[in-house]
């Protein structure tokens, strides 16, 4: 039997109850495959359910603050996402009529969406033959197609995606793609692939030539860079300050205790955030209570070294300005209905609050 009838034999039977496979749009393919990035389908099941009880619908997503959208991602990381499946929305409203588009070009200059999710959306919600390949699926292929080749690197990820192109039954390509991802989740399995129970091994050259377990080959990813770091944690009456930044990079959009990297961003930075800079370090030069604490973070891609500085000021007498960044004194009480990263819950658990 061809590998795809197979596979989708098998799907048919064994595939997995998931709520965005219940009762699917396209709407409901697209948060689900902008959540599903680089996280766990055990992770992402509750916050989706919540997520779209709270934004059924593309329009309601586009009119909800930004804040908002963020609060209904927390626990999930990587948050950028959640900005751009919001700016995807705003845009999908104002220049689509509300209608997520089914054109490859219109789809793929959406905010967020890359090749591995817009592959997933037409094939799942548009039913286009068109492959999606994630992390799984490369695994998936570099055993199926015996790639020798580090799956980091451009020449293996295109011999795999020709690969499963070649596969592709016309009639059903999202089942395909999410038969594939069932699999690698279920059976092909990183460290120990259950090759016998697998629909598809009489196709896998990895398996007739004994060898699905030392596949795939990976580059070991760079680790993360050093950083040191300022953060400031300022208690006053109650309160604690809080800025969000709509530009500056790394964690642009989020709340965040103001935070600086020592010795690039406070010299080298524009006047405005020196302001701030200066504002805070003069108040802990005069300030009655300060702590220190020495922190570390690990990020995907940097590892902070971080040095807090745990101020209490009687009054919060002046509040910083800068024209992109809001700055805010938030109560002590609902500080933890707040979307802050995790490395500043850290912090603030580390100071008492
Ligand atoms: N991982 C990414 N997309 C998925 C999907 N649609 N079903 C199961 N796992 C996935």
């Amino acid at each position: 039997m061809p590998l795809a009838n197979r596979l989708l034999s098998w799907y048919d039977l064994n595939r997995r109850d998931l709520p965005w496979r219940r009762s699917p749009n396209p709407y409901k393919t697209l948060v689900s495959e902008i959540m599903l990035q680089q996280t766990r389908v055990e992770a992402v099941l509750p916050l989706y359910e919540r997520f779209i009880q709270r934004f059924p619908s593309i329009k309601d997503l586009a009119a909800a603050t930004q804040d908002e959208v963020l609060t209904y991602w927390q626990g999930l990381g990587y948050y950028s996402r959640a900005r751009r499946l919001h700016q995807a929305a705003q845009i999908v409203l104002t220049e689509h009529d509300g209608l997520i588009p089914s054109d490859k070009a219109a789809l793929k200059a959406l905010p967020g969406i890359g090749d591995y999710t817009c592959g997933a959306i037409l094939s799942i919600a548009f039913h286009q033959p068109e492959v999606a390949i994630d992390g799984n699926l490369l695994r998936v292929g570099a055993r199926l197609f015996l790639i020798q080749e580090p799956i980091n690197r451009s020449k293996a990820k295109s011999a795999i995606q020709t690969g499963f192109e070649s596969l592709l039954p016309v009639e059903r390509p999202g089942d395909f793609n999410q038969a594939l991802m069932d699999l690698g989740s279920t059976i092909c399995l990183p460290k120990n692939p259950r090759c016998s129970e697998c629909p598809i091994s009489d196709h896998c050259q990895a398996y007739s030539q004994g060898e699905a377990t030392q596949l795939p080959f990976k580059e070991a990813p760079k680790p993360p860079l050093p950083v040191r770091v300022k953060v400031y944690l300022v208690e006053s009456q109650e309160t604690i300050l809080l800025r969000q930044r709509s530009s500056g990079g790394f964690l642009q959009g989020m709340w965040e205790l103001p935070w600086y990297e020592v010795g690039s961003n406070v010299a080298g930075t524009t006047l405005k955030v020196a302001e701030e800079y200066d504002w805070l370090s003069t108040h802990l030069e005069s300030c009655a209570q300060v702590r220190t604490y020495q922190m570390e973070y690990i990020f995907s891609h940097r590892h902070w070294f971080m040095t807090v500085l745990h101020l209490n000021i009687v009054e919060p007498i002046y509040t910083p300005h800068d024209e992109n960044t809001l700055y805010l004194w938030q109560p002590l009480h609902s500080i933890h209905t707040v979307a802050l990263p995790t490395v500043f819950k850290r912090v603030l658990e580390m100071g008492g609050v």
